[in-house]
């Protein structure tokens, strides 16, 4: 597929308010600040398609970009999770929507989960593991920021998530990213074709 001819589609507040549950989607899905939208930004070859931001929790609404060929195909950037000003109960509501969305939306063919190569496999990325399993909904892990360490610890991280997800190997793939240096975009997109063209 050809994600350079992403465009905006719409922004919706709610999961509830999203697009009609009809084609192939994949989501963006991590903790605040963790490179989502960088990620779809660096896999689209566009600088500001989705808005990112030094402060954690600058997606708050949900973003669907669809390909200009396939205007069935979307990338779903979600509001990350985990964002420290945001009230508890706030916090509470959006991780059961967000199950909701994993569990129940039939578009969805998959999920890239994003994680800062050094602070991988938080709790909350553990439950999102969970309910992808539940539904044996695929999952691809990008390893984002690889560019803040040097090769070697870079790889150990990689090694390192890789054995602590056996549990789930065969719904979920890992890898290292840098969406700042453009690494990981082929694996990425390869990743995508498999889960959108089928
Ligand atoms: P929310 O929308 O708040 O959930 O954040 P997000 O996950 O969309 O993160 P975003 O893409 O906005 O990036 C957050 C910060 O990390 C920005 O300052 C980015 O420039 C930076 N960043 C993202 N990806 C990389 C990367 O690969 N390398 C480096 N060094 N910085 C990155
Ligand atoms: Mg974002």
């Amino acid at each position: 597929l050809n994600y350079a001819t992403a465009q905006f589609m719409v922004s919706a507040p709610t999961l509830a308010l999203c697009p009609d549950d009809t084609g192939a989607e994949v989501a963006f899905a991590g903790r605040s600040n963790a490179g989502k939208s960088s990620a779809i930004n660096a896999l689209t070859q566009q600088k500001a398609l989705a808005r990112t931001s030094r402060t954690p929790g600058r997606t708050q609404l949900i973003n669907f970009f669809s390909l200009m060929n396939n205007p069935a195909t979307r990338m779903v950037d979600l509001p990350g999770y985990g964002y420290a000003k945001v009230p508890e109960s706030v916090k509470l509501e959006w991780q059961r929507h967000l199950s909701e969305y994993l569990l129940h939306r039939f578009s969805l063919k998959g999920v890239v989960l994003l994680m800062d190569v050094r602070h991988p496999l938080t709790e909350f990325d553990l439950t999102m593991l969970d309910v992808a399993d539940q539904r044996g909904l695929p999952v691809h892990i990008l390893l984002t920021k690889a560019d803040k360490l040097k090769k070697g610890p870079a790889s150990a991280a990689l090694q390192k998530v890789r054995s602590q997800l056996v549990e789930w190997e065969d719904l979920v793939t890992v890898q290292l990213f840098s969406s700042l240096k453009r690494d990981g975009v082929t694996p990425l997109s390869q990743t995508l074709d498999r889960w959108l063209d089928a």
